[in-house]
């Protein structure tokens, strides 16, 4: 593949902010061994963006200081077809008052961002109006993704198996509590799990198995989204997941994983995904690889067939692009559910990638090759269409819609 200016984007307003630093550090250090050249654009927690070689580093981040040594804050030329990184504030300098040049020129851009404003159609919407192809799902895939509420009855809609669910708004329970506490004990029925419906890595997601467990998970899950839904908890699940990779027709699917979980039937906490053999701390967290998992998964061939199967199928229902990863669960009857797409997984899911005979540096480029593709693809599409309708008009604004 040629080799481009890739822009790792990564960080933003998200409780998953410290989750997407260290997914960016590994596919940062994976698209320079696939010889492109990286340029790290680090958005801050209040949401500035940053360029510079410290942010590859995760010392850099353990305390970030923006006026630090090789950090340099940067605006992003949205015009479209720009692609230009510029220092911020701009400066005009020399005799004629010329700005300088741009500071970098984005060819593809990575989204590794996890949760909201990033994973959720934002920034996917910013790179389809500057015109700069980017290697996620679109706006629609990521949107629909990050909502919990809209994937599932998509899902269901289009005859996936999805576990039971009811939801409300923050409002409508601030309104109705008892009512809806007793319909969730009627209809869903203990054990249940309560979620805010566009987080992730498990933060605000709880289990009740009695009312009061239940209050508590309300008050959790309110403090973090305004949308929630309250979910059939299967007792000590089976889970898998499947990724896939590509765009349009042409998507595959990884090696399937059963992420094992240490405690009992306690569920993959935030802890145990992201911290349980690194300690709290320590550079040598690795993300996702620090959690347990058994792979390929133990489970058999039609089974593993069918997940893959449904896995690309979501993958084109949904429009998603880059890679994505399906989690499943089993009930003890064996019965198979889709829990939810991640349209960027934990570390882009390259340990399933590995394991598919995909390392990194090539996922990288499979990366790269779907946004180029759908950028292509969005070009072939017509956006201007000649209409009298400016030669009509004589009068004015007003009264010209009639
Ligand atoms: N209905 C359920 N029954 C049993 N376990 C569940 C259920 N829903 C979620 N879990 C557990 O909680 C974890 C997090 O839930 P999930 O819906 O995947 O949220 P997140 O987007 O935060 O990953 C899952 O990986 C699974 O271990
Ligand atoms: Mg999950």
């Amino acid at each position: 593949m040629e080799k481009m200016n890739i822009a790792v984007c990564f960080g933003s307003r998200s409780v998953e902010h410290d989750v997407s630093v260290i997914s960016a550090l590994q596919l940062m250090e994976a698209a320079e061994a696939a010889g492109h050249t990286v340029i790290p654009v680090y958005i801050s927690r209040e949401g500035l963006w940053y360029t510079g070689n410290a942010l590859r580093q995760v010392e850099t981040f353990r305390e970030f200081n923006p006026m630090g040594k090789e950090v340099q804050r940067v605006i992003l030329d949205i015009s479209s077809g720009s692609g230009d990184l510029w220092a911020w504030p701009l400066q005009k300098t020399g005799l004629f008052g010329r700005l300088p040049d741009p500071v970098a020129h984005i060819d593809c851009a990575i989204p590794v961002f996890h949760g909201m404003n990033g994973e959720d159609g934002t920034i996917q919407g910013l790179f389809e109006m500057a015109g700069i192809p980017y290697a996620s799902s679109g706006v629609l895939g990521s949107s629909v993704g990050m909502d919990k509420i809209a994937m599932k009855q998509l899902l269901r809609g289009a005859g996936f198996p999805v576990l039971d669910f009811i939801w409300f708004t923050r409002d409508q329970l601030e309104k109705d509590r008892l009512k809806i506490v007793e319909r969730a004990e009627q209809e869903i029925r203990y054990p249940m799990f309560i979620k805010p419906a566009s987080l992730g890595s498990s933060i605000g997601v709880s289990k009740a198995d009695n009312r009061e467990e239940l209050e508590k998970a309300l008050a959790l899950a309110t403090s973090y989204d305004r949308r929630i839904l309250i979910e059939v908890g299967i007792d000590h699940p089976v889970e898998i997941n499947c990724a896939a990779v590509g765009y349009g027709e042409n998507v595959q699917s990884s090696v399937c994983e059963m992420p094992v979980s240490a405690g009992d039937d306690s569920f993959l906490t935030f802890w145990e995904k992201y911290l349980r053999n690194n300690g709290a701390k320590g550079p040598q967290s690795h993300g996702m690889k620090s959690l347990s998992r058994v792979l390929p998964a133990p489970i058999d061939a039609g089974l593993t067939h069918r997940i893959q199967q449904m896995t690309v199928d979501i993958f084109k229902l949904l429009d998603f692009r880059g890679t994505v990863r399906v989690d499943y669960i089993l009930d003890h009857n064996d019965i198979l559910y889709v829990e939810e797409p991640n349209t960027i997984p934990g570390s882009m899911a390259f340990y399933l990638w590995k394991a598919a005979g995909i390392n990194f540096p090539e996922l990288v480029d499979r990366l790269i090759e779907s946004a180029m593709q759908a950028f292509a693809d969005k070009n072939r599409s017509v956006y201007a269409y000649d209409s009298t309708i400016l030669q009509k008009v004589t009068a004015g604004a007003k009264g010209s819609k009639g």
